[in-house]
């Protein structure tokens, strides 16, 4: 089946889409992205994904290029050119083609992007047995909220975690935990769910909202609070959240063991709540 992506307001082959080589996006990485797990053709948290967008643009000053609904109608619109039904929809919008300058040039129309990709959550065993993480330096900028296109710092992180053949890198700032490449970290120590506040440290995640909303409504222990290196090394469960890799176990810390080195009891419990959770929204929405 021929892959259909969306650009500046038509739908085509991916193959046929062009960029011009002055797109800002090209350039300087001046853009800002979005990820949208799609189950059984539905998009999954939507809205709040289309506001992190807003924020997102906010904090870059582009404008946006299209309404809520717009974008909704976009989007739904890509996902019905796939017949998977679990999809993973990837949106990016630049400040646009301009000759290149570091300023912000006036008037210039952003570009949009869109794609939509088979979503491939983690596989049986790794829920069942968990992956690895190593830890690394925070070395990114100060506005981490901002779901910015330019992930050069991501990149090299998360390379470092393939290096060791481990899943996720996990970053630690003046001591204190942040998140992961590309996703938000929990951790559970004396049955506590703790996790870091959102701030510009962090991305603003959507599964992290998800988990903490599920954790209250369970009457899970949660706590939600800066957490030091020392908390992160001897925590009983750690987990990783984003939209792609639901929620999953990290079991191995810079190859010692976490806790007894496999899923804990209350990362089984928040995977089965998450799953039948998703679950339930989707029977809702069909
Ligand atoms: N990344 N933190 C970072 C740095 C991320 O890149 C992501 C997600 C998250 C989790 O956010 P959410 O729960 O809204 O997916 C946290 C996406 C999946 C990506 O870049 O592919």
């Amino acid at each position: 089946m021929t892959e259909i992506v969306y650009l500046n307001g038509e739908f085509l082959p991916m193959a046929e889409a062009r960029v011009p080589v002055l797109d800002r996006g090209f350039i300087f990485g001046d853009g800002i992205y979005e990820v949208i797990p799609v189950y059984s053709h539905h998009p999954f948290r939507l809205a709040e994904h289309l506001e992190r967008l807003q924020a997102s643009l906010d904090g870059i000053r582009i404008p946006n290029p299209h309404g809520m609904r717009e974008w909704s109608e976009l989007i739904r619109q890509l996902i019905r050119t796939s017949d998977v039904p679990d999809q993973s929809v990837y949106l990016h919008v630049t400040r646009g083609v301009a000759k290149r300058d570091h300023a912000i040039p006036p008037g210039v129309k952003p570009s949009v992007f869109m794609m939509t990709n088979p979503l491939v959550t983690p596989s049986p065993e790794a829920v069942q047995n968990g992956v690895g993480a190593v830890t690394a330096v925070d070395n990114r900028w100060l506005r981490c909220d901002i779901k910015a296109i330019s992930l050069l710092p991501n990149v090299l992180l998360r390379q470092m975690a393939v290096d060791a053949q481990c899943a996720e890198t996990i970053m630690l700032r003046d001591g204190c935990l942040t998140e992961g490449a590309a996703s938000n970290i929990f951790l559970v120590r004396d049955h506590v769910l703790l996790t870091p506040p959102k701030s510009h440290l962090m991305l603003p995640g959507i599964t992290y909202d998800v988990v903490l909303e599920l954790a209250t409504a369970n009457a899970l222990a949660c706590d939600v609070r800066a957490i030091s290196e020392a908390e992160l090394r001897d925590a009983d469960e750690i987990w990783m959240t984003s939209s792609t890799r639901e929620v999953l176990a990290i079991t191995r810390l810079d190859d010692r063991p976490v806790g007894k080195g496999l899923p804990g009891p209350v990362f089984r419990k928040m995977y089965r709540l998450y799953q039948d959770y998703k679950n339930s929204v989707m029977r809702a929405e069909s």
